[in-house]
């Protein structure tokens, strides 16, 4: 096949059917079990003030070097959204609701990355934010979703992964720590690593490189720098995943890859997928990032999961089908195309779904196209049912439907069409 001349950009992908109706029931999935917790929808622009997104932080690769961003003509820097945090934080800054604050969103991000398996430029995300509430078991509640969200996707191999990185002054004294440590050892440090030590150490602790490994592994635990307040705050998040026998695993090392987390961090991640792209999905505290966008002091919760990457584990576990979208019935008319044309409308109209040919092909290739469209029954008019006022049903999900030829068909008057599908369907 030749070429095309434009195609899709590196790392941006067209969704097509039956694909897309899998990912508009993956949304309505999160949406019902987000709403039946008593969440609303958030939908806020794909665009926003570049200066939002510096607020996560200048430390994360995601604000440093993936960021699509350009100035408009009216001068402004703008960035193309790549979380959905931030954006939430800035609309109730904006608006104030009252609190506590629930809401779910879904959509698309940006993030100029390294396209590969399960990692693309533009991917999308399902995700629930609470501001305005600060409970350790609103953590768990929102985890505990999270999970019950995967349990109704039918995906049994996740893991939940759990730490905290306590309060700022903790998370502060630790990365002071960290510091001091790999400096220390920096011989025995990866070259990456050397870099990312100059500008975050604690992402460090994510290194998979096989050279870093004895290092980390011998690093400073995050748990000895835990306030007693910290330190409660994380016990009530294990009380709850363990009252709600929700198993989790402690990962010391996770710190996540965004810079406003604090107490509670987590991510699920999927057990066929490859390490580098196993995350289906993280979050955790935020409780700063309200402030620093210019609202008041107002603690936050929430998480993202990755709606490519999960269905990519959905297809390796086997589970979560695209949705059946097979219309009802299929018109064929071999009269020129007008009574497919008042049929169809008339079903429609009524609640049945229906398709059917165009160009007034012949009855054997419309026959064709019927057999495709996955319709439980054709309706057929030829020249005689015209003249006759009639209209031939035939039934087609009788097995072979090539043998469905004649059997189970019914002439009935046209007149009688509606009422006689309505009553068969029912
Ligand atoms: P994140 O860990 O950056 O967190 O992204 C969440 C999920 O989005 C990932 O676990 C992954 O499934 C998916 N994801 C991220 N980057 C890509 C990519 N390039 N291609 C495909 N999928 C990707 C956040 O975005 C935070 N806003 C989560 C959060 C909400 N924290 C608190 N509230």
């Amino acid at each position: 096949m030749l070429v095309p001349e434009f195609q899709t950009s590196p790392g941006m992908r067209d969704i097509l059917p039956p694909e897309s109706a899998r990912w508009r029931r993956f949304v309505e999935v999160f949406a019902q079990v987000s709403e039946a917790a008593g969440y609303g929808q958030v939908i806020s622009p794909l665009l926003e003030d570049l200066g939002v997104f510096q607020r996560i932080g200048d430390a994360t690769d995601v604000v440093t070097k993936e960021m699509y961003d350009f100035v408009d003509k009216g001068g402004r820097h703008i960035a193309l959204r790549p979380e959905l945090t931030a954006s939430v934080c800035r609309a109730f800054v904006q608006h104030r609701p009252l609190t506590p604050w629930k809401v779910w969103y879904t959509g698309s991000q940006f993030r100029y990355e390294k396209p590969q398996r399960g990692r693309y430029r533009q991917f999308d995300q399902v995700g629930i934010e609470v501001l305005g509430a600060d409970d350790p078991y609103l953590d768990v509640e929102i985890m505990a979703l999270g999970w019950q969200f995967f349990r109704a996707l039918g995906l049994s191999q996740v893991t939940l992964l759990l730490n905290s990185l306590g309060e700022p002054a903790d998370r502060a004294r630790y990365v002071h720590a960290l510091q001091a440590y790999f400096e220390a050892n920096l011989s025995s440090l990866s070259e990456a690593s050397k870099v990312t030590l100059q500008k975050n150490p604690l992402r460090v602790l994510d290194s998979k490189r096989p050279e870093d490994a004895p290092l980390i592994a011998a690093a400073p635990r995050i748990a000895e720098f835990y306030s007693p307040l910290a330190a409660a705050h994380f016990e009530a998040v294990q009380a709850g995943l363990t009252a709600l026998g929700i198993p989790f695993t402690i990962d010391p090392k996770l710190v996540r890859g965004l810079d406003y987390y604090r107490h509670t961090t987590f991510e699920y991640t999927g057990g066929t997928l490859e390490s580098a792209q196993n995350a289906l999905g993280g979050g955790g505290r935020y409780d700063g990032l309200v402030e620093s966008l210019g609202g008041p002091s107002t603690p936050g919760v929430g998480f993202a999961l990755g709606l490519d990457r999960t269905l990519i584990a959905c297809d390796d576990e086997g589970v979560f089908a695209p949705p059946v979208t097979d219309v009802d019935v299929f018109v064929v008319d071999t009269t020129g195309g007008l009574q497919a044309l008042q049929i169809t409308d008339q079903l429609r109209a009524a609640g049945i779904s229906a398709d059917r040919a165009f160009e007034n092909r012949s009855m054997k290739s419309q026959m064709k196209v019927a057999d495709r469209s996955g319709a439980a029954w054709a309706v057929i008019v030829g020249s005689n049912e015209l003249e006759a006022g009639e209209v031939v049903v035939r039934p087609m999900r009788t097995g072979d439907a090539h043998d469905s030829t004649q059997s189970g068909q019914t002439t009935i008057l046209r007149t009688d069409l509606l009422e006689y599908l309505q009553k068969a369907m029912s």
